[in-house]
């Protein structure tokens, strides 16, 4: 398939109002279109057109049971998407337009019950649908444009970290979507959060992100939040079906430890010695302050100041897809502090280590 390449400058998509046409046409025609958000590249098909939606399944080799985010950029067509009648319908609601106004646009996505018109492609046969209103100028002006709600996923394949610029976008979908728009870096760089109005009495964030539970908690007085450490593989129908595979993975095994600064070094060091003696090529990611200490090691990068979440989010999956371009064999990685943003960015690194975290001086717990 011949894939179109749109460059829209972004801070200014109306420049190129052009190829914001000829985008909002495609998806309007039933084609796919990655364009970039602040949380991550997405790949959007219109999500009331339940045919297109399966494309991107196909192009992603997404499985069938993972339901699709519907992206929107006012409240004007929310009556397509989520369905708020009856007595359970405005309880969410409530929750929900205190969420919006407080964090839309933004990294939030929040699951509700789903209007009749959304097809199963999307909802995956759930009787509810995650919407999200993205801050991203050329997020936002291809929703409106296209002038119906969008769903969409990362645009990576599936399984692979999800793409944070253009260039990962390119390789992994061109060739099978119609068009790629080329919009710069994502500024927040883990996905979205997701956060559950629908199941229990309890808002209950499903995949941590940059607005976290002390947002949700400011907001509506309480909020819970899955213990993604407890199902990692384990669960055979989690709350959110995406936390049930292994994702955000480099091609090579990543390895965590976690620890205190010190020991968790000495640890990564003698692993880099025994791994350089079997012939394997070692790439260690560490923070700004740690990084002095893997000389041994091939490839080593930082996440950034290891206080910072919000940069260590920017750069994590660029950074596991540079180590694919390394060829790298392993890739010990420093877990990170779980505090703030912090706790969206273990929650990759966890997940692309397959759950194999080793607590220094303890054995690996699965
Ligand atoms: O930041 C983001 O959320 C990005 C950008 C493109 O908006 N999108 C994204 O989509 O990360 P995706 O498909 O890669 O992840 C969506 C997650 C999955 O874990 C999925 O299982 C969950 O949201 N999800 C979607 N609809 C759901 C529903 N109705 N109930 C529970 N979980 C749902
Ligand atoms: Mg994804």
């Amino acid at each position: 398939m011949e894939t179109e390449i749109v460059r829209v400058n972004p801070e200014r998509p109306e420049d190129n109002s052009e190829g914001i046409v000829l985008c909002g046409k495609i998806i309007r025609k039933g084609g796919l279109v990655a364009f970039p958000t602040e949380t991550v590249y997405g790949l959007g098909a219109n999500a009331l057109d339940g045919s297109a939606v399966a494309d991107i399944f196909r192009a992603k080799k997404r499985p069938q049971d993972n339901p699709l985010i519907v992206h929107i950029c006012n409240f004007d067509n929310l009556d397509l998407v989520a369905d708020f009648t009856g007595e359970e319908g405005e309880r969410q609601k409530k929750m929900f337009m205190k969420m919006a106004e407080a964090f839309w646009p933004g990294p939030l996505t929040m699951i509700v019950n789903k209007a009749a018109g959304i097809p199963d492609e999307v909802s995956c046969g759930l009787g509810t649908v995650g919407i999200r209103m993205p801050s991203n100028k050329v997020a936002r002006a291809l929703i409106k444009e296209s002038g119906v709600p969008i769903a969409a996923p990362s645009a990576n394949s599936s399984g692979k970290p999800s793409p944070t610029k253009f260039s990962h976008v390119y390789d992994d979908m061109f060739g099978k979507i119609d068009c790629i728009i080329d919009g710069g870096d994502s500024s927040v760089g883990v996905e979205s959060t997701v956060l559950d109005l629908a199941g229990s009495a309890e808002p209950t964030i499903l995949r941590p992100g940059a607005v976290t539970r002390s947002d949700v908690e400011a907001v509506l007085g309480c909020c819970a939040e899955c213990d993604w450490k407890a199902s990692e593989g384990k669960v055979e129908k989690p709350r959110s079906p995406g936390m049930k595979y292994r994702h955000y993975a480099p091609k090579a095994p990543v390895i965590m430890y976690s620890g205190a600064r010190s020991p968790v070094a000495s640890r990564i060091r003698s692993e880099i010695i025994i791994a350089k003696n079997s012939g394997k090529t070692v790439g260690v990611l560490a923070t700004d302050e740690t990084i002095c200490y893997y000389k041994d090691a091939d490839f080593v990068k930082s996440l950034g100041p290891s206080d910072r979440g919000l940069v260590q989010a920017g750069r994590l999956f660029s950074l596991l897809r540079e180590f694919d371009a390394d060829c790298v064999d392993i890739i010990l990685a420093e877990a990170v502090s779980e505090s703030g943003v912090g706790d969206a960015v273990m929650n990759r690194l966890f997940r692309a280590a397959g759950g194999r975290i080793i607590t220094v001086s303890d054995k690996i717990s699965e």
